[in-house]
């Protein structure tokens, strides 16, 4: 099946990368937000990055202009008809999912794939409410979603074969390498990563090292981008904290048992660099 236009609902973090990633790789994209006041705020995000790349000299003024042209932003799933792809990126909370795959079951072509971008929830029960289970999966970006080059493709027991081809025929033209996972709640990468972030923080209640020298020590030992509470602090804290108990909430597994602090921040708003402060502060 031919993709041509593409839906991204949501425009927050994840949405606004992944609808950029579209955008720039020669989809027409539409990208759909609840009000007014967040869809500016994504799209200035998504603006901002390519005159920034322009500004580096990586994309011309021109190539601005072209992807600005092939991105549209919305309130009204309703313009999402002509879509031949979506993807969900809306908050991590399964009764959201669960209202919106059936609308976006109705409004879309019978012949439309949808995909969600969830982290770690349970993709089948998503496709189970709509009359096409044979045509979702989980594309699942990483953040920051137009540079971060891995999506994980997640396979539910109903995805049909097409579908996990198209998608990742799909996932290759937007640059990405494709990894093929079963339906299970973490996938690959956050079944590793989280009981990692979470051993960071439990390092730090107990007072084991200071945050800096567990950043330091994880960045110069092991040769991360990034030490596990700049990492937290970019992903997420809410997001961790939602992963976590999604995970845990499959295995009763402690290793992913959130810790105190991690919800506790959470519980105050403290949500890393996209409130201002995390782990770290930010301006
Ligand atoms: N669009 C396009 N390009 C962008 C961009 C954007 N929105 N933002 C940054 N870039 C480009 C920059 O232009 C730059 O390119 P250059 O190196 O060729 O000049 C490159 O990306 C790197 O950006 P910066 O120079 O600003 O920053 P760093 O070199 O410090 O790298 C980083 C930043 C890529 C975020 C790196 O620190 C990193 O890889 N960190 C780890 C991130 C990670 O682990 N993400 C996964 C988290 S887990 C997750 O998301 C799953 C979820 O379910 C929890």
């Amino acid at each position: 099946m031919a993709i041509r236009k593409v839906g991204v609902v949501g425009c927050g973090l994840m949405g606004s990368g992944i609808a950029q990633t579209c955008a720039q790789s020669g989809y027409k994209t539409i990208v759909r937000e609840v009000n007014q006041q967040l869809l500016d705020k994504g799209m200035a995000r998504i603006y901002d990055a390519w005159n920034m790349l322009a500004g580096k000299g990586k994309i011309t003024q021109g190539q601005v202009e072209e992807h600005r042209a092939r991105l549209h932003g919305t309130l009204d799933l309703a313009d999402f008809a002509e879509c031949d792809l979506v993807i969900e990126a809306v908050i991590e909370n399964m009764e959201e999912k669960v209202r919106l795959f059936p609308a976006l079951d109705r409004i879309l072509k019978p012949e439309a794939l949808i995909l969600s971008n969830t982290s770690s929830l349970n993709v089948t029960q998503m496709g189970a409410v709509t009359k096409r289970p044979d045509k979702v999966c989980g594309l699942h970006f990483f953040n920051p979603a137009p540079v971060m080059k891995l999506v994980e493709v997640v396979r539910t027991i109903s995805t049909s074969e097409e579908t996990i081809e198209t998608v990742k025929q799909f996932a290759i033209s937007l640059g990405k390498s494709p990894v093929i996972a079963k339906d299970t709640a973490g996938f690959i990468v956050n079944f590793l990563l989280i009981p990692y972030l979470l051993a960071a923080i439990r390092m730090l209640e107990n007072g084991m090292a200071t945050r800096d020298d567990i950043d330091t020590a994880m960045k110069l030992g092991c040769g991360y981008p990034m030490g596990p509470f700049t990492l937290l602090d970019y992903v997420g804290l809410d997001t961790t904290l939602w992963a976590a108990e999604a995970i845990y909430d499959e295995y009763k597994d402690p290793l992913y048992a959130p810790p105190p602090l991690l919800r506790r921040m959470v519980l105050s708003g403290i949500y890393g660099k996209k409130s201002g402060r995390g782990f770290y502060e930010y301006q």
